[in-house]
């Protein structure tokens, strides 16, 4: 095989470290000029402006950034617009009404697509509903939802009307659907009597009216999605409301787009964190929709002629901003899937890519281990050609994975974008840009530009190349949280005070370990709490995983270390799971205890290597290290319900028992 430059890809793929974006990929570019860093830098805040233009105002803005209250930084101030009019009116305005906006696959290969027009009239016909309920401007409507399109629709609802969102994950709790909507004060709920997860009929309904009946201050209305059908009847009870004949009794009605001020709240998202309470991020509507508009422009290259899909689950941050607001503000067409990567059968992405010709693709390095685990042979069934760039978001990527995305999903031809961000952040920070930068695999690449990353040591002084520190950001962006919901304090105290001084409290702590090349392109190594102390050094548990998930065969590892001992030890475990057809033996285990040993340094040597079909994942895909840890040290277990994958505990725990 071989790549436009005539090299053959096989062996680029094995010595390169950096690739260049194809010419043919350059040429068409969104943003392709070098000079555009240099440009934000010496115009800074202003250069946000170039954000503030993808979107059109009623009220034009006077200030870009105010900074007179810091942390609390207000951008676009003075202007005002509507979200749901940026993504949908304007399209359909400017002659695109029989475009597609919305093409949603079901898990019975089904599609629906909705055209702008389509989505125009149901936006509408929600909005005049939600609004006859009573919903009124800056009244918080909780939505707990599978990947249906109304869950979309139901956003930009909301967004129409003024009434911010606060989406709950559907895989979550009724506990958590409690607390969301609690903390919220939030009276009005949309969900739906159930989904589909791997051909079989969940039943969602049921844990949201467990959690209605623990909410203090009752709820206002709900109203149901029917998903089902008769495959799950459901009972509506008084004050709920089903969703079809709601609209059907608003058919072709319409509502006049709420004006909002650029930072009036658009949406609400609890997070859980590792620990503690749910933290509500609070999102506003000129900023983030400024954010996340310019990044699908300039890190996705997004076109309004692309079949666009990223594949999170629009109950996340990610599903938000590059399923929902930044590709329909852009007037894309951006791909939904209800279903799972291996139902039926593990080719399933790559028989949508095929089908709907996407053109980017945007996942999680975990899909993409389990796609490099899977094997080949699942996408080379498949024409990917329609492919143009591919994306990564969410946890460090391995070279080797890279590689493998690089090679047998773009066929070499798509540059890679490995973004970092975060829900707090609202969108991308960190990332090449294709149209203009190197690519090196592992390696996130550069702040955008504007974006202001620094990697410091504990006292705040930047690190030298190569050297880990924590990564801070130290001036705001447009699409930053701007508190966290009904605390202010906390806020500060947990992501400006670390950094900051109490002059000056503009740095901002992401909580993550960094490291930055002479190029100045970031590496994230991941959670600063997931740093372990061995023989009484520091070390990333990521640097020793990408060491390990470079031995052939080894499809992901998980590391922890057990509980220190008197004399202040503790041990390195690796969890790791091989890829398919690959058998376990005690020659694989030396290979990688050695590859740690020769990589990084004898002492973080993992003492005990534990090999299981799986590692046990949350459903956003994070491993849980909680747990893994708690194997290690022998403790209880306690609450497994958060993860994805629940029988892999009982395979580790018997893996260990082997050892
Ligand atoms: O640790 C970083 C990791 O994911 C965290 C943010 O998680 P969340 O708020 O759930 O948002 C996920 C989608 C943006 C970060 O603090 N992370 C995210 N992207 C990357 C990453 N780690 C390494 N490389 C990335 N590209």
């Amino acid at each position: 095989m071989s790549d436009g430059t005539g090299v053959d890809l096989e062996a680029r793929l094995a010595e390169a470290t950096t690739f260049d974006p194809p010419e043919s990929f350059v040429e068409q570019a969104n943003v392709s000029e070098p000079g555009i860093y240099e440009e934000f830098e010496e115009n800074w805040p202003e250069c946000w402006e170039r954000a503030a233009d993808l979107l059109d105002w009623d009220e034009p803005y006077d200030t870009v950034l105010d900074d007179s209250d810091a942390p609390f930084y207000e951008w676009f101030s003075g202007g005002s617009l509507n979200a749901a009019y940026n993504c949908i009116d304007r399209h359909v305005e400017a002659g695109r009404k029989n475009h597609a906006a919305i093409k949603w696959v079901g898990k019975r290969r089904e599609t629906l697509t909705y055209t702008y027009q389509d989505l125009y009239r149901e936006v509408n016909e929600f909005a005049v509903a939600l609004r006859s309920l009573g919903v009124g401007e800056d009244d918080v409507v909780t939505l707990y939802m599978p990947m249906v399109p109304e869950l979309p629709i139901a956003m930009l609802a909301c967004a129409r009307i003024g009434a911010p969102h606060s989406v709950v994950f559907a895989g979550f709790s009724a506990d958590a659907l409690a607390t969301g909507m609690e903390r919220a004060e939030s009276e009005y709920l949309v969900t739906a009597d159930g989904y589909y997860r791997r051909g079989n009929a969940f039943n969602l309904k049921s844990k949201a009216d467990n959690a209605l009946l623990d909410l203090d201050r009752g709820v206002s209305d709900v109203v149901v999605v029917d998903r089902l059908g008769d495959e799950l009847s459901h009972y509506l009870g008084e004050d709920q409301h089903d969703y079809t004949t709601l609209i059907d009794g608003r058919a072709g009605e319409t509502v006049e787009p709420v004006s909002r001020d650029a930072e009036d709240m658009l949406f609400l998202m609890y997070t859980s964190g590792t620990t503690g309470e749910p933290k509500g991020m609070k999102h506003t509507t000129g900023g983030y929709l400024a954010h996340v508009a310019w990044t699908s422009y300039a890190a996705l290259d997004l076109k309004p002629t692309d079949t666009h899909w990223c594949s999170a689950d629009i109950g996340w941050i990610t599903g938000h901003s590059y399923s929902v607001y930044g590709p329909l503000a852009l007037g894309t067409t951006t791909m939904m899937y209800e279903g799972t990567p291996d139902y039926p059968d593990r080719d399933r992405i790559w028989e949508i890519v095929d089908t709907h010709a996407v053109d980017v693709f945007y996942t999680a390095p975990t899909a993409i281990r389990a796609f490099m685990k899977w094997g080949e042979r699942y996408p080379n069934d498949h024409d990917l050609s329609s492919l143009r760039l591919l994306g990564t978001v969410g946890e460090p990527i391995n070279p080797r994975a890279w590689k493998w995305y690089y090679k047998h999903i773009g066929n070499g031809d798509c540059p890679v974008v490995d973004t970092w961000w975060q829900t707090e952040t609202g969108g991308m920070m960190v990332t090449t840009l294709p149209g203009v930068n190197t690519m090196k695999p592992g390696v996130a690449g550069p702040p955008l530009p504007g974006v202001n990353v620094e990697v410091v040591d504990r006292d705040g002084e930047a690190v030298a190349a190569g050297e880990a520190g924590y990564l801070t950001v130290r001036k705001p962006w447009p699409g930053m949280f701007r508190t966290l919901y009904g605390d202010d304090e906390r806020y500060i105290e947990e992501f400006w005070r670390e950094f900051s001084d109490d002059a000056d409290r503009s740095v901002y702590f992401a909580g993550d370990g960094a490291t930055v090349d002479e190029d100045g392109y970031v590496t994230v190594l991941g959670r600063i709490d997931d740093v372990i102390n061995v023989s009484g050094r520091r070390i990333g548990t990521m640097k020793i995983e990408s060491a390990i998930v470079g031995v052939e065969g080894v499809a992901e590892a998980a590391v922890v270390a057990t509980d220190a001992d008197a004399a202040g030890d503790a041990r390195v475990y690796a969890y790791v799971s091989t890829e398919s057809g690959r058998g376990v033996d005690d020659a694989l285990r030396d290979r990688i205890v050695d590859r740690v040993g020769d990589r990084i340094a004898p002492f973080a040597r993992p003492e005990t290597v534990v090999f299981a079909p799986e590692l046990p994942k949350t459903r956003s895909g994070k491993i849980m290290r909680r747990l893994l840890e708690d194997i290690a040290n022998g403790d209880d277990l306690g609450d497994t319900s958060a993860l994805r994958n629940p029988e892999t505990v009982g395979e580790i725990e018997s893996a260990v028992g082997d050892r």
